[in-house]
């Protein structure tokens, strides 16, 4: 008797510390503790013992009964404290502990400009097109009304491959891809990489993005570009900017024009960021010169056409005050976390 006491308490106990869950206990409780549960049969047991034996047997009893709720009790307690921290893999976790936040992904600074001002000008209905990296000489510069000695085309600013190919050193051929596959009208702007074999500095960089425009149909006149072109820099600077066209040339645009904005920082009263002009230069732009309509079979004596092309990295680095163009490629994380 005394020995089936033992082990039925140390046996109770060895499952209590090994419960890991509050119903475990609660089995372990009614298995021993119960109605019928094997402590309390042998309690009851007691009864049919010879007399002189009882005292001493139910005081044990009572004591391996006291011990059994006793450790229930404090396991009970354990289980409860451990609730709160408790792994997940255990099915339980404490919803109001700080987490740990994911890292998201964001947009390059570029890439947030190029969307914005793609969606500027699809409002207005121009189709987005795209024009290899890799260009002849002739849709780089023929095509587009560069002759064989202009200076653009010097080793110094044009990074030439093999067999006549070349970098694109802008994104005007893809005007000339574009005319040559369709008839008028046009409404297209492209945008993309180029290449000029320059060394990097805080305003140069070897390899740059351009966004490039092509307005062509009966009766494009240079009102029509200028009202674009203002819309354009209302909404990619803000209402209050003002713009300025000034003469210019390109070999396939006549007129040709740079057009300036107010300088966001002063306003237009002069300061450090403009050189005190009050100007900061955004673009070129003109009227598609008869000569780039013969190239691609267009009859220039009755369509006429805007075009524009603008760097990204210059919107980008006027609009959120970026001082050094190299910082857009580095992929400096301090950097591009900002944007
Ligand atoms: N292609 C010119 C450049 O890279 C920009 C331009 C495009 C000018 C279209 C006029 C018209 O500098």
């Amino acid at each position: 008797m005394e020995s089936q006491l033992e082990e039925l308490r140390s046996r109770a106990l060895s499952e209590i510390s090994s419960a890991s869950e509050t119903k475990e206990l609660e089995s372990v409780q009614i298995r021993y503790l119960g109605r019928k549960g094997r402590l309390t049969a042998l309690v009851r047991g007691l009864g049919g013992l010879p007399e002189k034996d009882r005292p001493r047997l139910g005081r044990l009893a009572n004591a391996a009964k006291r011990s059994v709720e006793e450790a229930l009790r404090s396991r009970r307690a354990e289980l409860a404290a451990r609730k709160g921290d408790s792994p997940v893999g255990e099915g339980r976790f404490d919803v109001t502990l700080p987490g740990t936040r994911p890292r998201i992904g964001r947009l390059h600074p570029l890439t947030r400009v190029l969307d914005e001002i793609i969606e500027i000008f699809s409002s207005l209905g121009f189709t987005l097109e795209e024009g290899p990296e890799i260009e002849s000489e002739y849709y780089n510069f023929d095509a587009l009304n560069i002759p064989a000695d202009h200076p653009a085309r010097d080793m110094q600013d044009t990074l030439y491959l093999k067999n006549g190919l070349l970098l694109r050193t802008h994104t005007s051929p893809v005007q000339v891809r574009v005319m040559e596959k369709q008839p008028p009208p046009v409404r297209m702007i492209c945008a993309g990489k180029v290449y000029r074999a320059d060394t990097a500095d805080a305003s140069h960089s070897p390899m740059f993005h351009q966004i490039e425009g092509l307005m062509v149909d009966r009766g494009v006149s240079f009102t029509d570009l200028k009202g674009v072109l203002n819309l354009f820099a209302t909404r990619c600077f803000g209402p209050r900017v003002k713009t300025r066209f000034r003469a210019s040339f390109f070999p396939f645009t006549e007129p040709s024009a740079e057009v300036d904005i107010s300088c966001l920082v002063c306003g237009g009263r002069g300061c450090r960021v403009c050189g005190s002009s009050g100007w900061l230069e955004i673009l070129g732009a003109g009227m598609v010169d008869p000569e780039v309509f013969k190239a691609v079979g267009y009859d220039h004596r009755v369509y006429s056409g805007y075009a524009f092309g603008m760097g990204i990295e210059r919107i980008a680095m006027l609009r959120h005050g970026i001082n050094d163009i190299r910082l857009f490629f580095d992929n400096d994380l301090r950097f591009l976390r900002q944007f």
